[in-house]
């Protein structure tokens, strides 16, 4: 009789079910894609419609996106950047430009909206970062974000102003906002990559031409 452990069995049972396993996780994987890249897709409307001030929860979020506009935009290296117009009767409301750069962690990524007129700002807000919780992540506080909001992003020359301080900004500032409490490093992340991206190797060209001002 056959020696069922030998190690030619052994190995066909082992291998066998590998293979097996392969298949199943490869076809899951497949099979579950489009779904994964709808998720991505109505995760990244939610944000935008978020920091546009349309969410409404437990609403179609495809149906509120279909009141804003995403354009692609030139920037100075040539590479093309999506910026999304929100309406209103007709006109645009203001403009949600995607942001990124490093905290003290890692990388953070969010929208920043602003005014029609280019100039002002109108929200932040983050959608993936690994800054510390209790720490870094007070960027996700509604008190923070909402000093966001009337801020100046320009000084009368054109170049990017708007900082996040250390301790508290000064009182009646329109273009600083309060440092994180013991997180000065990620404030200081995130003004500047915000003040790159709305300068002039980022969206500033696009921002000025919504003012006129574009030199
Ligand atoms: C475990 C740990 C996590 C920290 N996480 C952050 C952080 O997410 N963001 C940050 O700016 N500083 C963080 N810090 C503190 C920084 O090292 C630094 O002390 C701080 O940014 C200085 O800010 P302050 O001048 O307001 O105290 C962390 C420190 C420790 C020990």
């Amino acid at each position: 009789m056959a020696n069922k452990e030998s190690i030619g069995n052994v190995l066909f049972v082992a291998i066998g079910v590998s293979l097996v396993c392969s298949v199943l996780v490869a076809s899951a994987a497949i099979i579950l894609k489009p779904q994964q890249l709808a998720n991505e897709l109505e995760f990244q409307q939610r944000i935008v419609l978020e920091v546009a001030g349309l969410y409404e929860p437990g609403a179609d979020v495809g149906a509120l996106y279909s009141s804003i506009e995403e354009i692609s935009i030139e920037l100075a290296s040539g590479e093309q950047a999506p910026v999304f117009l929100v309406r209103s009767n007709g006109e645009i409301e203001q403009v949600i430009l995607p942001v990124q750069g490093a905290g003290l962690w890692g990388t953070m990524y969010g929208y920043l909206a602003v005014e029609s007129d280019g100039q002002t700002a109108r929200g932040l807000q983050f959608y993936q970062h690994i800054e510390t919780p209790g720490l870094g992540d007070g960027v996700d506080k509604p008190a923070w974000q909402a000093q966001w909001s009337g801020k100046r992003l320009f000084d009368d020359d054109g170049d990017p102003l708007i900082e996040v301080v250390k301790g508290p900004a000064p009182a009646g500032s329109d273009y600083q906002i309060d440092g994180l409490a013991g997180a000065t490093l990620t404030g200081r992340g995130v003004s500047i990559f915000v003040r790159h991206w709305i300068g002039d190797e980022g969206y500033g060209p696009f921002l000025k031409s919504l003012s006129g001002k574009e030199s």
